[in-house]
């Protein structure tokens, strides 16, 4: 069998969570494979909201296993507090959660360097989460990390006590005043939570399980417009959040890697600092986030929103193989009686139809075609022959310019919202 991933193809928070617990009941192992609390995954049904950080998103889903790859970041404190507040729904953690030992781990001291060094940039700062994904996954790279199946050696303290004065060293630097104790303790709370869970050879593991027929889904986090290399960099996370990750955070190898869901919003958002050409600061942007409830779900700050950015799809949708699209939030443009959708960019004198290198410092102006609105509620909707007619031609005009099928259809946050296609 292949291994089929799932990732956003904008700035995140493009309703990843919900779709893969949509496809779960399709596959037997769902797999996070980059970033870490980071992320906030939103799950909705039977009128119970979930937000999920590390844990993957097919946790709901009886009999199916979940497995925190070697190219996530995790912080102990964090997945005690998530595995915490799951405890009432009966899940056997045990069993249906799989830990690699070769993911690494956030330490307090990490989560302080963030702060420091996003004080230390003042206006440039990124808008991290501030949860130390930047200074662990710099610690990986320059190999003096800690990694999970670390926890279980004799030595542990010892090579968390060197890291930490070498980190300690960092704040000086900076300057950052901190209090690391209470963290500490909390911190070393959480590593006696994970060595009693199941903690494998997650690479060996998934790799046996394909090649005996079972279904692998790998879960991504952030979007790829937020990615190492191919995000609007320096304003991007740490980590590789497109296909590739996938390899390289399960270690399943490319030619195992099956269909690849790209997820979109209708529309455009982005939370924390960096380019967005498509951005709308005005009161249609503020009616998008309105209507669209655009805050962070792990930060609650508001998103940045704006209209649908094709030249910016077709880059990832090229970067990622996408072989289906899936359609979010489609219902919050019932809300517009015309729609934008962005199609060219003005850049340096010229009209362009593909992201360019340069959109940190050199202005990227956006060329818009307008497509009539539905102005109907879609939220009741469940099948592709109730769609009005202007909403189809939306549909149409996007797998058109984007040349990939739109699979899915997305019409509120409810699991049950949601339009499978046949195309
Ligand atoms: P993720 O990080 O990609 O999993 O996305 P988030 O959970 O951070 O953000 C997506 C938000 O949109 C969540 O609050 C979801 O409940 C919500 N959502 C997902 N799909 C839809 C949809 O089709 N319509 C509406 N109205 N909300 C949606
Ligand atoms: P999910 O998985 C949206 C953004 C942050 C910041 C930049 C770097 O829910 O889609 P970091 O904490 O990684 O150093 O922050 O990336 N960011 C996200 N934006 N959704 C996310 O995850 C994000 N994870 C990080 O706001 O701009
Ligand atoms: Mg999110």
């Amino acid at each position: 069998m292949k291994a089929d991933v799932l990732l956003g193809l904008q700035w995140g928070d493009e309703g990843k969570g919900k779709i893969v617990d949509v496809l779960t009941p399709e596959y037997d192992i769902i797999a996070r494979f980059q970033g870490g609390p980071n992320a906030g995954h939103t799950l909705e049904f039977n009128n119970i909201k979930h937000v999920l950080h590390t844990i993957p998103s097919g946790i709901f889903r009886e009999d199916k296993l979940n497995i925190i790859g070697n190219g996530v970041v995790i912080d102990p404190i964090i997945l005690k507090k998530e595995i915490d507040a799951l405890q009432k729904y009966n899940i056997d953690f045990n069993k249906n959660l799989l830990i690699s030992k070769k993911a690494h781990l956030i330490l307090p001291t990490h989560r302080l360097l963030d702060a420091a060094s996003e004080q230390a940039k003042g206006k440039n700062k990124i808008g991290s989460t501030l949860k130390g994904i930047g200074p662990t996954y710099m610690d990986k790279t320059g190999r003096n990390g800690l990694r999970v199946g670390d926890i279980f050696e004799d030595n542990f303290q010892e090579r968390y006590d060197k890291l930490v004065a070498k980190h300690e060293n960092l704040l000086k630097y900076y300057n950052f005043e901190y209090e690391l104790t209470s963290m500490e303790s909390d911190w070393f709370k959480g590593i006696d939570f994970i060595r009693g869970l199941h903690v494998i050879d997650s690479e060996h593991f998934i790799n046996n399980k394909l090649k005996n027929g079972h279904r692998v889904l790998a879960e991504g986090a952030q979007g790829s417009l937020l990615d190492i290399d191919f995000g609007t960099y320096p304003f991007v996370t740490s980590s590789t959040t497109v296909t590739a990750g996938a390899c390289t955070g399960l270690g399943v190898s490319p030619n195992k890697i099956g269909d690849v869901y790209g997820i979109f919003k209708a529309y455009c958002t982005r939370v924390g600092s960096g380019p967005f050409p498509s951005e709308l600061d005005n009161e249609v942007g503020q009616k998008l986030r309105d209507m669209g409830h655009e805050y962070g779900a792990t930060t609650g700050r508001p998103r940045r929103c704006g209209w649908i950015d094709l030249p910016a799809l077709k880059y990832t949708i090229m970067i990622n193989g996408v072989t289906k699209l899936c359609m979010m939030k489609s219902d919050i443009l019932s809300h517009f009686s015309s729609i934008s959708v962005c199609t060219h960019y003005k850049y340096k004198g010229e009209v362009i139809d593909y992201f360019p290198y340069d959109v940190v410092d050199v202005e990227v102006e956006p060329i818009y075609t307008e497509l009539p609105g539905w102005n109907t509620d879609l939220t009741e909707v469940r099948k592709e022959a109730d769609f009005p007619k202007e909403f189809s031609a939306y549909i149409s005009y996007l797998e058109k310019e984007l040349e990939v099928p739109i699979t899915i259809v997305s019409v509120g946050p409810d699991r049950n919202q949601t339009i499978i296609r046949s195309v």
